[in-house]
């Protein structure tokens, strides 16, 4: 097997310079796997004896500089030991960039992620390129596990020990000017004269740099400095993730120590980690991710589909502004259109806001800023439409005004531009029932806001064709978004599971159950926001009107809590009115006690049974999804609800928790719930037939 990483020697300017250039054989990415780390290490021990005038490390792979360690043998590691081993040895081998007796360079010009960045820090310099693709970070807390080859001791050593652990506790990847901003890099050069710009810089530092730059807090602001990192961790995290608590206390071990102490103490941390739940569910959620990002129902072999420069949005509402404003920042120009100047007007703004938010946060410079705007461009007719390649329907959710807008646009529509209908829950059939579109006809449920939610749903019905199927599938993942297929049944996947876990809230609380406890039972469990809290988000009326859609298509077990009805007759529709469960003033928001004044008293049911109550609804409708044939498989139902409903990462997917759990153990404990509270918990057929066999839903 050849190695991943090659020596070439060279003469700059009378200076004998060794570049490592690292390119792994037939992987698009490079990584720090054992065999590389071990081929680095030959090569850095021979150097150690014959030292030229300068090492520089760096990558042949475009866009990427080291993707870090292999996520495979993460996953792998079998216990304390044999993970103390690998960070130990990988450790010790890039320590060998400090000690060398020639100054370093890692030249960057792409990711340099987890161990990519921590080989980086090793070395005396980093000379970084302005490239988008070159993105630095410490992702290893989101797989459940700290920076094991001494980042966690080199970063605050280097940048400080606050934005050391804003990095390492986020896991948040930063671009090169904001990395030279902070002190990670020394340099960011311009990625088109990227190498002679790394050839200047390595002719100009002929010393090594001296470690550490930032020397270490006096005690007492260390310890206020960790222990408020701690309160935020433990504020958003709820203490469920292990592993920043676990980084906060290497940081804390090391920093104002030798920095040996401080590796050992990491390496301690480390070992801890691989192959707790944890771990396993978020390796896992990485891997599923990957999976679904690279979706395709092409057959293997087809030529790629060309992807349309224009498209249209019909509707300039909330939801279709969001799409136009998201199609606009992938590049895409865009017509929106309404039927009165004042709503396209209106939507034009809400882009214009969006995108100077991201202005205002530097997320994005000025020049893209006007390039987005001036691709969106405003509709009042059909005709505009014309050239564009996929019209998006984002109308309110209403039956017969969708019907209305296919109506117009069986006689309008630009022949062969796919027509996608974005709504969360009506059947897309009936929109276009009796009509000649049909075949070119799909459903693209996107979430809001738009351009924060990942997820897409591509619903297809019985008469979409492949063809359209495909090209949905294609599109979605062209606008960066994630997609899964769906079929045509009311509320799709996410929302169908969705919504009995939200009317069980209401139930709770139409039981006397406070409002805080039902949310803080969602949050306990890892959700990212309790369940009436996120009513109130979405909006009272919507939930309710969702929750009639599915009643309607489901029966009795769908039936929504008669509490929906006398809040719609209090006009609470949730944050957008200020009143819903909670009661808003600015930021704050502080439970409506006068909702209690009607209802029972507080029943103080167990945390366990408010949890199982909220969440086993969920798994049950999960379960039942997938045996009536919405999704293919039961990794669909998972990133659905990863991505489209925040469910816990660390949980790995809501039908991962149940085989976590254990079937038969869920299936008992919805018999128990059914047999207190209602047939609504009634296990799903396959569920039980799954127990029955001994069975799980994944491998
Ligand atoms: N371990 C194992 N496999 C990895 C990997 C890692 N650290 N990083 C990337 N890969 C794999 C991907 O799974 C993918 O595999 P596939 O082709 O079999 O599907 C392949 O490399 C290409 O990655 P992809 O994400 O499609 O490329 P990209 O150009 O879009 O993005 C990165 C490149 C490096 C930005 C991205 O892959 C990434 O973020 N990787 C994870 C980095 C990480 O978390 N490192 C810390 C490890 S502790």
């Amino acid at each position: 097997m050849p190695s991943a990483v090659r020596v070439v020697e060279e003469t700059w300017d009378h200076r004998s310079i060794v570049r490592i250039v690292l390119d792994a054989p037939d992987k698009p990415v490079n990584l720090l796997t054992p065999d590389a780390v071990r081929d680095l290490g030959e090569i850095l021990d021979r150097l150690f004896r014959e030292p030229p005038s300068a090492i520089v490390l760096e990558s042949a792979k475009p866009g990427v500089f080291i993707a870090g360690a292999d996520i495979h043998v993460l996953a792998d590691i079998s216990g304390r030991a044999e993970a103390e081993q690998l960070a130990r040895h990988g450790r010790d081998i890039l320590w060998k960039f400090q000690t060398v007796r020639c100054p370093t360079f890692a030249a960057i010009a792409g990711a340099a992620l987890g161990g990519g960045l921590e080989a980086a820090l090793y070395c005396d310099y980093r000379i970084v390129s302005d490239h988008p693709k070159t993105r630095l970070g410490l992702p290893e807390v989101q797989l459940g596990i700290i920076p094991g080859f001494g980042g966690t001791q080199t970063l605050p050593r280097l940048i400080g020990l606050r934005p050391a652990l804003d990095l390492i506790l986020t896991g948040r990847q930063i671009d090169g000017r904001r990395a030279e901003k902070i002190g990670l890099a020394d340099r960011c050069v311009p990625h088109d004269t990227f190498e002679d710009q790394v050839r200047l810089f390595v002719l100009t530092h002929p010393k090594k740099s001296r470690m550490p730059r930032h020397s270490a807090p006096f005690f007492l602001m260390r310890e206020l400095v960790l222990a408020l990192a701690k309160r935020g961790v433990l504020n958003k995290t709820h203490g469920q993730y292990p592993a920043p608590l676990r980084a906060i206390e290497a940081v804390r071990r090391g920093v104002g120590r030798p920095l040996s102490e401080g590796l050992r103490a990491e390496t301690e941390q480390f070992a801890e980690l691989p192959g707790t739940p944890e771990c396993r569910n978020l390796i896992r959620t990485y891997f599923l991710m990957e999976k679904f990002k690279k979706l395709s129902l092409l057959p293997p072999g087809a030529p790629q589909i060309r992807m349309p420069e224009n498209c249209a949005v019909i509707g300039a509402g909330t939801m279709g502004a969001g799409i136009a404003g998201h199609l606009a920042s992938c590049g895409l120009k865009v017509r929106l259109k309404d039927v009165e100047a004042g709503f396209v007007q209106k939507g034009l703004r809400a882009i214009d806001r969006s995108v100077s938010g991201q202005l205002a946060k530097r997320r994005i410079r000025a020049e893209e800023a006007r390039d987005r705007m001036a691709r969106v461009a405003p509709a009042l007719s059909y005709e505009p439409l014309r050239g564009a390649g996929i019209v998006i329907e984002a109308v309110l959710e209403d039956l017969a005004l969708k019907r209305k807008v296919f109506d117009e646009l069986e006689a309008a529509a630009p022949a062969g531009a796919i027509l996608a209908t974005n709504t969360s829950s009506l059947p897309i059939s009936k929109m276009t029932d009796g009509r000649a579109l049909r075949s070119r006809f799909v459903g693209l449920h996107f979430f809001n806001p738009v351009e924060k939610m990942p997820l897409v749903e591509v619903v297809v019905a019985d008469e979409t064709s492949d063809e359209t199927r495909q090209f949905a599938v294609e599109f979605v993942k062209h606008i960066k978004k994630t997609p899964i297929v769906v079929r045509d049944r009311p509320g799709f996947l996410v929302n169908r599971i969705l919504m009995p876990y939200l009317n069980e809230a209401v139930i709770l609380l139409s039981e006397g159950c406070r409002i805080e406890s039902i949310d803080a039972a969602g949050r306990a469990f890892g959700m990212p926001m309790g369940p009436l809290h996120l009513i109130d988000v979405v909006g009272l009326d919507v939930a309710e009107k969702v929750s009639q859609v599915l009643h309607a298509a489901y029966g009795e077990r769908m039936s929504p809590c008669p509490l929906f009805e006398r809040f719609r007759n209090e006009k609470r529709l949730g944050q957008k009115n200020a009143k819903g469960f909670y009661l808003y003033d600015g930021d704050k928001k502080y439970a409506d006690r006068s909702i209690y004044a009607a209802l029972p008293r507080d029943p103080g049911m167990a945390a366990v049974d408010l949890t199982d109550r909220l969440i086993l609804s969920m798994v049950n409708e999960g379960a039942r999804a997938l045996g009536d044939g919405i999704v293919s498989d039961a990794d669909t139902v998972d990133v659905g609800m990863l991505l489209g409903a925040g469910f816990p990462p660390f949980r790995g997917g809501l039908l991962r928790y149940a085989d976590d759990r254990g079937v038969r153990t869920v299936v008992d404990r919805l018999n128990a719930l059914a047999d207190k509270f209602g047939g609504r918990f009634a296990p799903a057929p396959n569920l039980v037939e799954l127990s029955l066999r001994g069975g799980r839903f994944h491998r």
